[in-house]
């Protein structure tokens, strides 16, 4: 199966799609040339049927209710560019909003209205746009509650900032202050119906693999039990993720009503070296693009072999911070030849695979060197 992953992450978009019916008909636009892991055919085949399913319910008009999404992953498989992505493709507003700071009401941190402020400000404070927006909790693992017993003093930040979305999540209307900030008894409010609105709740979610690898062996136990593989500590390929269960989001710290308010779970693997080159090669803004349009600047070709994008591909796959590993590898090879080469004679610089494992630096190619070169 050459494209096995490339259709769960379009399974995950599709998902995207038919959870709010009332996103405007805009399937047959949709490019996500900046989102990898995407080939065209499949792209094709996934909006036909989206399209299919759309014009279907407009036929049988019917009220159909949002279903919010929440989105497991590794850090860096691109959760955050995902919902970006989607919301260019779908043209809807979308606020990307960090739950790190969020408190409940009368502490000091962002009341929780604030996230639809946001919304408004992007959809420039047009009600009816905002209402058909998208609201994305970017690390929503982090409002979980602590483990029973590992704080002793009153939990301020998780449950409480649970507690307080619930009404918003599932649909209600919420005041929200009309210049933003904390709520203030006398100032103006806007009221926002947050019914059409689509949630999305993002997060690595650290150490649910072991959770939910906890609750597999213990099902494993008995007569006629499956036995399952054991578990893998260093393991990162992610799968034991897509086995994931209310009840482990549960257990991780997410209140069951909280859960119960996200009925889409989507996990995303994480990336292989493959994904890796092709994010480095691929996309419109490809990062290798950006590095050689800096060198273009001073009349630099960067030349960059194959091999070598192999070796800076294992190298960021190391790391397991994702896609963003590529840049700190990248950052590491050319930074000599980034502040070199400037103002120089040099007029081309070569990464080959030994400059990509750090053996050697990058080979810098002068006026005359490439002359003599040409005459040989
Ligand atoms: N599948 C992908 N295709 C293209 N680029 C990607 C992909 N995944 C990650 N990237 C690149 O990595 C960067 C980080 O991705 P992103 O911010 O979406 O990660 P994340 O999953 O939200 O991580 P975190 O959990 O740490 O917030 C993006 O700016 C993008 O350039
Ligand atoms: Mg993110």
């Amino acid at each position: 199966m050459k494209y096995e992953k490339h259709i769960k992450l379009d399974e995950a978009l599709y998902t995207f799609k038919s959870a709010n019916p009332y996103f405007e008909k805009k399937t047959e636009e949709i490019f996500c040339e900046d989102l990898m892991n995407h080939s065209e055919q499949i792209d094709c085949a996934v909006s036909k049927t989206m399209f299919q399913e759309l014009s279907y319910n407009s036929y049988n008009f019917q009220v159909l209710d949002k279903s919010n999404i929440l989105l497991i992953g590794p850090t860096g498989t691109g959760k955050t560019l995902l919902a970006k992505t989607l919301a260019q493709c779908l043209d809807v507003p979308i606020a990307i909003c960090d739950c790190t700071v969020l408190t409940q009401a009368g502490y000091i941190g962002e009341d929780i209205e604030s996230v639809l402020y946001k919304l408004l400000k992007v959809a420039d404070f047009n009600i009816q746009r905002a209402q058909m927006g998208i609201v994305f909790l970017d690390e929503i693992d982090k409002i979980a509650r602590e483990a029973k017993g590992r704080s002793m003093f009153k939990d301020v930040n998780g449950e409480g900032v649970q507690q307080g979305l619930l009404k918003m999540l599932e649909g209600t209307i919420v005041n929200v202050p009309e210049k933003g900030g904390n709520k203030n008894p006398r100032g103006e409010t806007l009221q926002i119906d947050t019914t059409n609105i689509l949630f999305i709740g993002s997060g690595a979610f650290p150490g649910l693999d072991k959770i939910i690898n906890e609750r597999c062996c213990k099902n494993s136990l008995g007569f006629g039990a499956k036995i399952s593989e054991p578990y893998d500590e260093n393991s990162t390929d992610g799968r034991v993720l897509h086995q994931c269960d209310p009840i482990d989001l549960v257990k991780f710290g997410l209140i069951p009503e909280f859960m119960g308010r996200f009925p889409v779970h989507v996990c995303l693997d994480a990336l292989t070296k493959r994904d890796l080159i092709m994010i480095l090669t691929e996309p419109k803004n490809a990062l290798l693009e950006q590095y050689r349009a800096l060198f273009e600047i001073d009349g630099i070709e960067l030349i960059i072999t194959e091999e070598a994008l192999d070796v800076i591909a294992t190298k960021a796959l190391e790391k397991n911070i994702g896609a963003r590993g590529l840049r700190t590898v990248i950052e590491r090879i050319l930074l000599e030849p980034m502040y070199e080469t400037p103002g120089s004679n040099v007029v081309a610089v070569l990464v080959d695979k030994k400059a990509a494992s750090g053996e050697t630096r990058p080979r810098l190619f002068r006026k005359e060197e490439l002359s003599k070169a040409i005459h040989v």
